[in-house]
């Protein structure tokens, strides 16, 4: 196989920042053949960082192209559904940008047309392509946790509401931080303990500080009154094999320091990892009776987990081997965020169905 030619839909925030870039970093093996977005200014940044690709803002065009073999996915998420099935069924892979869809409905339709069309459907969700993360999955295979029961996982912000898209607005993002942000410390931490079947799950969500004009918000202004999602939600999520991990995730909140971390807890000791910082990982353990917290020094260094996910994509696109995060794993993912949200609605635990 030559290069892989690609497509990006969307060069918004993360297509132009994080996808392009990625392919850019293996000219050898890739071509950004074109790229695609509604705007004329995302179209004009996204063409100026990749010479040469032809533009549209009808993505139908590079469907069509049949050199495409393969397409990132990095638009809103309530058009990741309607995007990632047509460009599956134009046969062409996919890198879909996360949350995989915004409810686990869409996500089961995106899995099936993957199967049924042969290719590759991969999530972007790039934290378990760090350094810290590769380290703490092979150190929990080697089974130095022992068995894993419990984890905690949070992906806080004190004053961190997205001022730019849509992310404020249920309609078209499905959701909150929980489904924005708790997405990439959920999957980080699932990945880590071996992606266990989820069986039920309770929360609670807020959206009081989100909703006010008079709070300071770090990460541009945004209406208030248009503020449809919630601004924190917590839950606790159980699964099959008897372990449990709690999840907090806030755009706002009353804290000191944002948290971007994962604790793992085993029989035998416990991991933190960290979503990024001079040191990602640390072990919590007991030998003789003495208490130990170690820092690994030889954690592999990955300049960008973006990056490495990107690039990921592209050689199982030329292997034509499985994919990196699959689409299955998606699925989970929204499965457990409806259970939340609907524990969150009723007060009661809820059932979670990850069924493809
Ligand atoms: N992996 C990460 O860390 C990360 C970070 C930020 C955003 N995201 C995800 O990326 C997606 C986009 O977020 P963003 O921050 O880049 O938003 P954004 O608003 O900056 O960019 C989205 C772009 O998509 C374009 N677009 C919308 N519909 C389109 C269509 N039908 N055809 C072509 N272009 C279309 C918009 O015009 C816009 O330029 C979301 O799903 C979000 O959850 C992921």
């Amino acid at each position: 196989m030559g290069k892989v030619k690609v497509g990006v839909i969307g060069t918004g925030m993360i297509g132009l920042g994080c996808h392009i870039p990625g392919y850019l970093s293996i000219p050898d093996e890739c071509e950004v053949a074109w790229v695609c977005d509604l705007l004329d200014e995302p179209l004009k940044d996204a063409s100026a960082l990749a010479a040469g690709a032809k533009t549209t803002k009808d993505y139908r065009d590079l469907l069509n192209d049949p050199e495409v073999v393969a397409v990132s996915v990095a638009v809103p998420n309530l058009s990741h559904e309607k995007l990632t099935i047509e460009a599956l069924q134009a046969g062409k892979h996919v890198l879909c940008e996360k949350p995989l869809a915004m409810n686990a409905q869409e996500a089961r339709a995106m899995c099936k047309a993957a199967k049924d069309a042969g290719k590759i459907l991969q999530v972007a969700l790039q934290m378990r392509f760090g350094g810290g993360a590769r380290f703490a999955r092979e150190f929990i295979d080697a089974g130095h946790l022992g068995d894993v029961h419990y984890a905690r996982a949070q992906a806080l912000r004190r004053r961190g509401v997205p001022g730019w898209g849509v992310f404020i607005d249920k309609a078209q993002q499905g959701g909150g931080p929980l489904i924005d942000i708790g997405v990439h410390i959920l999957d980080l931490t699932l990945f880590l303990m071996g992606y266990p079947q989820p069986v039920s799950a309770t929360a609670q969500t807020w959206d009081t500080l989100g909703r006010d004009p008079s709070l300071y918000n770090g990460m541009g202004d945004y209406d208030r009154a248009k503020f449809t999602v919630e601004d924190m939600a917590v839950g606790m999520i159980r699964f099959k094999d008897g372990s449990v991990v709690v999840l907090e995730s806030s755009f706002m909140a009353n804290i000191k320091d944002e948290q971007f971390r994962t604790e793992i807890m085993g029989t035998k000791a416990g991991i933190l990892v960290k979503g990024g910082g001079e040191d990602p990982v640390e072990i919590y353990t007991e030998q003789d009776r003495q208490l130990f917290d170690l820092k690994p020094r030889n954690v592999p260094e990955v300049p960008s987990s973006h990056t490495a996910e990107v690039q990921a994509f592209v050689h199982a696109v030329a292997e034509g081997s499985p994919s990196p995060v699959p689409g299955e794993q998606g699925l989970v993912l929204n499965a457990i965020f409806d259970a939340m949200y609907r524990s969150a609605a009723t007060g009661k635990e809820q059932s979670v169905d990850a069924s493809v």
